[in-house]
């Protein structure tokens, strides 16, 4: 493939594909997207985002020239040199991913192999577990077309590690490219064509497309591992008198060993990528023999924190009680309330009896079709807080950080803020008028001092 003339295509105009699209087109490359969304397909042909992403509307007005997308599976393979496939693999019973929307999608690919004399490279991108490329998909690519992986098409699994709000940016400035091959002629061509595309430097790494499985849902894995460490630190902070998860992680990310990133301590990880990881390693490893337990009590943990924050706010739900919960979004800056941990908070408040509202810069209108009449969600924080005798601040989003004392008094009665990121220690710890509860600080020194004691009470064996 001739640099000057490679040629892409991307199935699947999603979060993650509409982005890789465009960013591969500002590179200077002809891309074809498709999608079986007639929607998807138009807004990219009028130069619009098919999907809200950072940049993403920008990048494609500015690429138009070498972006065009269309229904067809045929027209792309025939007009493209490589495919990358990134359409859902939504979660099934078993807790595995699904294969349904990439058989469909590598059937079309395959049917239109069969009119193409050159060598083409499929790319699979979506999550996967290990042994769903070669054992689930290559069969029906070989079937539909009549031709053999190797000699007359190539096939690689190469997932994206991206966050939601910075896909761009993260597609073009990876850490590390990972490309599971099937043979050294489609690792070497992907290889070549990222060389073009990310930042020049990037390492790549090649292995087998069963390790690169395995990589992509043990990095998600490992990242909400280390999530839900912090989050058992905060834990035990709350109980040791002066207990404060920021000094104690603080400190903790200073070894390099382990570093600093996502050891906040505060509330569990959601999202549409991370909660489901763990389950399906979970799945993977009973299916072939082993356990996976790690991965199962991260999972189990995390889903425990709606609770956690639900039995601390117990004592302060009464009839009538109004809790407000400040933050829906899976996190700040996104519109996304797929596994979020609010939204949970708030259905589990309302179910323990409180009248829940709440707010979210981006995600009020997907949150108000989501909680129906389980709470009501305001147009303002003002709105919120001039109701409630509870606000619960559960992102660490900056319009929550601009917070001040009088903000919560406004209500004319006391108020209790649990903030589950300390966004608002200074402001708030000690006021006369409002109950602070910090996530991950201790709230009570003497009892937390008493019951440490009572450990110890006795126990050294030294007599006086
Ligand atoms: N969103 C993320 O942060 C992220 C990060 C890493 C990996 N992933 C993985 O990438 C994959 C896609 O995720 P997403 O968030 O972009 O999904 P999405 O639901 O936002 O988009 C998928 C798109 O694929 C289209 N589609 C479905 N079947 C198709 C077919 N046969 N042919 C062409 N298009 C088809 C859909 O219409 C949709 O527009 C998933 O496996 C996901 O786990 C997502």
């Amino acid at each position: 493939m001739n640099a000057l003339r490679n040629s892409y295509s991307v199935f699947g105009l999603g979060k993650l594909g509409a982005s890789m699209a465009a960013a591969i087109a500002s590179r200077g490359f002809p891309v074809v997207g498709v999608d079986v969304n007639q929607n998807a397909v138009e807004a990219l042909n009028a130069g619009r985002a098919p999907v809200q992403e950072t940049g993403l509307e920008e990048t494609i007005r500015a690429n138009r020239d070498r972006l065009r997308a269309t229904a067809s599976h045929r027209d792309a393979v025939l007009n493209s040199d490589l495919s990358f496939v990134i359409v859902p693999t939504p979660s099934d019973q078993r807790g595995a991913f699904s294969l349904q929307y990439a058989a469909w999608a590598f059937r079309e690919i395959g049917r239109a192999l069969a009119e193409k004399h050159a060598y083409h490279n499929i790319v699979l991108t979506s999550t996967v577990l290990p042994g769903s490329t070669r054992y689930g998909l290559l069969p029906i690519l070989e079937r539909e077309s009549g031709k053999r992986c190797g000699p007359d098409f190539g096939l690689c699994y190469s997932p994206e590690f991206i966050a939601l709000g910075s896909v761009i940016r993260d597609f073009l400035n990876p850490d590390f490219n990972l490309i599971g091959e099937f043979d050294e002629r489609a690792g070497s061509q992907l290889e070549a064509c990222y060389a073009e595309i990310v930042e020049h430097g990037t390492p790549c790494r090649r292995m087998s497309i069963e390790n690169a499985e395995l990589t992509k849902v043990a990095l998600n894995t490992f990242v909400t591992t280390k999530i839900t460490f912090a989050n058992m630190l905060a834990d035990l902070c709350e109980r040791i008198p002066g207990g404060d998860v920021d000094v104690v992680s603080g400190a903790l990310g200073l070894d390099r060993r382990i570093g600093g990133r996502y050891l906040a301590g505060a509330l569990g990880y959601g999202g549409p990528c991370f909660p489901r990881d763990n389950v399906a390693l979970g799945f993977l490893a009973r299916a072939i023999g082993t356990r996976a337990d790690l991965a199962e009590t991260t999972d189990r943990m995390n889903r425990s924190m709606p609770g956690k924050i639900v039995e601390l706010l117990r004592p302060e739900i009464h009839r009538n009680t109004t809790v407000a919960v400040l933050g829906l979004a899976y996190k700040p800056y996104s519109h996304v309330i797929e596994e979020s941990q609010s939204i949970y908070i708030a259905e589990a408040l309302s179910k323990a009896g409180a009248r829940v509202i709440a707010f979210d810069p981006l995600a009020g209108e997907m949150a108000r079709a989501e909680l129906c009449d389980r709470a009501i969600v305001m147009d303002s924080v003002a709105e919120c807080l001039a109701q409630a005798d509870v606000v619960l601040l559960a992102t660490p989003d900056p319009v929550f950080r601009g917070l001040h004392a009088e903000d919560f008094l406004k209500c004319g009665r006391p108020v209790t803020v649990v903030d589950c990121w300390r966004l608002l220690t200074a402001e708030l710890a000690g006021h006369p008028r409002i109950r602070y509860i910090a996530v991950g600080r201790s709230a009570d020194d003497a009892a937390n001092a008493a019951r440490l004691a009572s450990l110890w009470d006795g126990a050294v064996g030294v007599g006086a």
